[in-house]
């Protein structure tokens, strides 16, 4: 049978480096607040003046995972583009970042999962290749988010938090009968709570879609209400990794690494906390990159294999919680 094995990461980082101190000129915050409520010290956004979008910034990290994975763009049978931050209202951003590779009629679709973007996108690319629709996949999650942020106090809860970044995923069918690639996967969405971290502007269902009035008032910037978001991540995310780990038939203790969305340091503290997991099996780069939506489980792991935290023979546990609401997990292994 197919298994979808991964065979080359890559991130990119603007150069751009935008401090806690660096935001205490724009907004009323603290270096220490922020460190304390989340662990951020820093993170990469994309130039003030502009020009940067995330099929740009996922251009750059796709270039390093096919090289790894010793493609040529010609190799892809399908992109998969997961932003909540598009270039452009329409069309997608997997659409720029297709005629960026040179490719002239390669399908590519960009999926909203925001946060769950990549255990979604891993969720899609398993079902792809088992039922041969197609065999080589390559995952991009990019944001370009940082332009999009209301910089003065009052959006000050959500601005400190997000960064701009991009990690890549080349993904291919290997027939194999080892237990290896996507072992288990569990999704969920509950829509119920979408009012409670989102952008509404510009909006279809407005007609002007978007006023003055509306972008004084700052409906167009993020809104989310930062603790229930919290206190349904701490509830939320202990329980799909223990559906998905009895849905793989194993253990916690078979798991090699946690690869959290990498949302708030403290989220990631307290699923530690309540699963129980010893420090090294949890990985954390919030403190460098803040909060890059549907790049961080990506460019998290990219790190984690340039680091050989993991290497040949690895079981990882991605999962993530975001807009939507949605939530999942995914088992993968890597092949011996
Ligand atoms: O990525 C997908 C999903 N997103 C998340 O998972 C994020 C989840 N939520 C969070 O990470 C946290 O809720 C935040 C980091 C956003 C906020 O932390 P918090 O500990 O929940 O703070 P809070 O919103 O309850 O605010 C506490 C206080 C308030 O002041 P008062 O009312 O107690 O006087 C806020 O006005 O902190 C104030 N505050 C700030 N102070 C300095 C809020 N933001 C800031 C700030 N700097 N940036």
């Amino acid at each position: 049978m197919k298994k979808a094995i991964i065979k080359g990461t890559g991130r990119y980082l603007p150069p751009r480096v935008v401090t806690n101190h660096d935001l205490e000129q724009w907004m009323d915050t603290s270096d220490e607040w922020i460190r304390q409520r989340t662990g951020i010290e820093k993170r990469h956004w994309v130039p003030e003046a502009g020009g940067v979008g995330p099929s740009d910034l996922g251009f750059e990290a796709a270039k390093i995972a096919l090289e790894r994975a010793g493609w040529t763009p010609e190799d892809i049978d399908l992109i998969i583009f997961g932003t909540l931050s598009p270039d452009i209202y329409f069309p997608g951003s997997g659409c720029l970042l297709q005629h960026k590779l040179g490719l002239e009629t390669t399908p590519a679709l960009d999926i909203r999962q925001q946060c769950t973007a990549f255990v979604y996108g891993l969720e899609m690319t398993d079902a792809f290749i088992r039922s041969g629709y197609y065999n080589r996949i390559l995952f991009v999650g990019a944001e370009a988010q940082s332009t999009a942020l209301d910089l003065s106090t009052r959006g000050r809860d959500v601005s400190v938090i997000f960064g701009d970044g991009a990690g890549a995923v080349c993904l291919e069918g290997v027939e194999t009968d080892d237990p290896v690639g996507i072992l288990a996967t569990n999704m969920h969405a509950q829509g119920e709570f979408a009012e409670i971290l989102t952008v509404e502007l510009p909006s279809p269902r407005l007609n002007p879609w978007i006023t003055a009035e509306m972008i004084n008032k700052g409906r167009h910037y993020p809104y989310m209400d930062g603790r229930l978001v919290f206190k349904t991540a701490v509830r939320r995310l202990p329980q799909v990794t223990k559906s998905t780990l009895k849905k793989a038939g194993l253990s916690i203790d078979d798991i090699d690494l946690f690869i959290p969305h990498q949302a708030n340091l403290r989220i990631n503290q307290a699923f530690a906390k309540a699963m129980n997991l010893p420090e090294e099996k949890i990985f954390h780069n919030v403190q460098r990159y803040g909060n890059t939506t549907a790049a961080s489980i990506p460019i998290a792991l990219d790190e984690a294999l340039e680091q050989n935290i993991i290497g040949d023979g690895s079981t990882v546990l991605f999962l993530a919680l975001g807009a939507g609401l949605t939530w999942g997990a995914v088992i993968y292994r890597f092949e011996q």
